[in-house]
């Protein structure tokens, strides 16, 4: 059967004349694709159109679907906390079993905060609290991280091209969005450096407030830290009195409960979460050490710890905490690795796989690790990669379209995995065979 998508087409028409874009996300479109592609329904692990296309999906929501979709436990939880009520201007019961819940399981949480609604949010709210903590204004970030959509959050992600990202020791400060407003407090800081680090806290250091970081550099290729480099940064914080924050908005539940903290061994003074820990609803928070998480004023939004979204932490945190729950994601992200390298080796292809927690992640044209985000112009074959995404969306196979970071989920199957190595290996010896 050929692959069509008539009706998704049809809808970006549509959407276009009511729908600034005719898109609600930049995300929900990748920028080679003419129009997005209208999904209905989801279940397991897979993901619907509306031109009745089945994919199997490892793009799993940009990672709050660790528990893939519609899983009966969580449904049944939301389902019961939805005839009670979503919105009630007060806490419940179950928030207070929520924030203990968490403390107990983050290592870098004595309290938590402010349960909002977006990983965004939970950044904003982290800066805000290391500025009333410390008294100091700027905040040191990684190039190639993605902390959300709030102008100083969104600086210096990604560049089209090396050259815009200016040097080393000098970095530009890249605005992603029109209007953006100029990122005069944010510091550009080199990943896995911590030289660079350590002369910008010398320097600036009085005035720093936080260091903010993705553990993994998983909005990039994605990007390791060196061993050392975590333990190295928590040295330096403490050093000149900087507040680190480690974003554990991707990693939180998806490593593991404990997150990349728990996973490197490494305890920030603050970590933010949102995505997988409310597998699949939105909710999102600030954790900490007591006296650093306890220094801003608390936070406010009306849709703060709705008691929907409430209900769906508790139970993905029960689901999550069932025997064996990690080591089978561990187990099927490792199987599709194997799988990888075994079709790789066979057309010549260099890549760097890894197996982690509920992420598994394919690099074509390195086997090396990569350093910092500027390695990625020089190593990666983005080309190949994309094509590999675009011929396993035709097969029913829906892989991250941005970058080589994939998710699992808890209803991920042996099957799948099999299939989607079956077309991986069809699509490579296309591809190798076409240049
Ligand atoms: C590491 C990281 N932090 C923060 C965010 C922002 O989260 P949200 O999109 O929920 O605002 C994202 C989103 O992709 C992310 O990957």
């Amino acid at each position: 059967m050929t692959y069509k998508t008539d009706k998704s087409k049809e809808l970006f028409q549509k959407a276009q004349r009511c729908l600034v874009g005719g898109l609600s996300s930049s995300f929900h479109k990748a920028a080679w694709n003419e129009y997005p592609i209208y999904m209905d329904h989801g279940k397991g692990s897979k993901v619907y159109d509306v031109d009745g296309n089945s994919y199997i999906d490892y793009l799993n929501a940009f990672g709050p679907n660790l528990l893939g979709y519609v899983h009966p436990d969580l449904t049944a939880a939301v389902a019961k906390q939805l005839q009670k009520a979503t919105l009630m201007a007060a806490p419940n019961a179950d928030l207070v079993k929520l924030a203990d819940k968490l403390v107990d399981i983050i290592p870098c949480a004595d309290k938590v905060s402010a349960f909002m609604s977006s990983g965004s949010e939970a950044n904003m709210h982290a800066i805000r609290v290391a500025r009333a903590y410390t008294g100091k204004k700027k905040i040191v970030k990684i190039e190639g991280c993605y902390h959300g959509s709030m102008d100083e959050e969104k600086v210096s992600c990604d560049a089209e091209r090396l050259e815009a990202l200016g040097s080393r020791e000098n970095p530009n400060k890249i605005k992603h969005i029109k209007g953006q407003k100029d990122p005069d407090d944010v510091i550009i800081a080199m990943f896995n450096d911590l030289d660079n680090i350590e002369h910008i806290f010398k320097t600036q250091g009085d005035d720093i407030a936080c260091m903010i970081l993705e553990t993994i550099m998983a909005n990039a290729d994605p990007i390791y830290p060196k061993p050392g480099f975590l333990e190295g940064l928590r040295t330096l914080c403490d050093q000149y009195q900087v507040v680190l924050i480690f974003d554990e908005v991707i990693t939180g539940f998806r490593l593991g409960l404990q997150g990349a903290q728990g996973y490197f061994g490494v305890t920030p003074d603050l970590a933010t979460f949102g995505k997988a820990i409310g597998g699949g609803y939105p909710i999102s928070c600030v954790a900490g050490r007591e006296e650093v998480v306890s220094a801003a004023t608390v936070a406010s939004g009306t849709f703060a710890a709705n008691a929907l979204c409430v209900a769906a932490a508790l139970a993905t945190i029960e689901i999550c905490q069932r025997p064996g729950f990690y080591e089978n994601l561990e187990r099927m992200s490792q199987k599709m690795v194997d799988g990888i390298q075994v079709i790789c080796a066979k057309y010549g292809v260099k890549v760097n796989t890894k197996a982690i927690g509920g992420m598994w992640t394919m690099i074509l044209g390195t086997d090396e690790d990569l350093v910092d985000y500027r390695d990625h112009y020089s190593k990666v074959d983005s080309k190949l990669y994309t094509k590999l995404v675009q011929g396993c969306m035709e097969r029913g196979i829906r892989l991250n379209p941005w970058r080589g970071r994939n998710y699992m989920c808890a209803q991920s199957t042996d099957e799948d995995i099999a299939y989607t190595l079956q077309v991986l290996d069809e699509l490579m010896a296309q591809a190798v065979g076409e240049k």
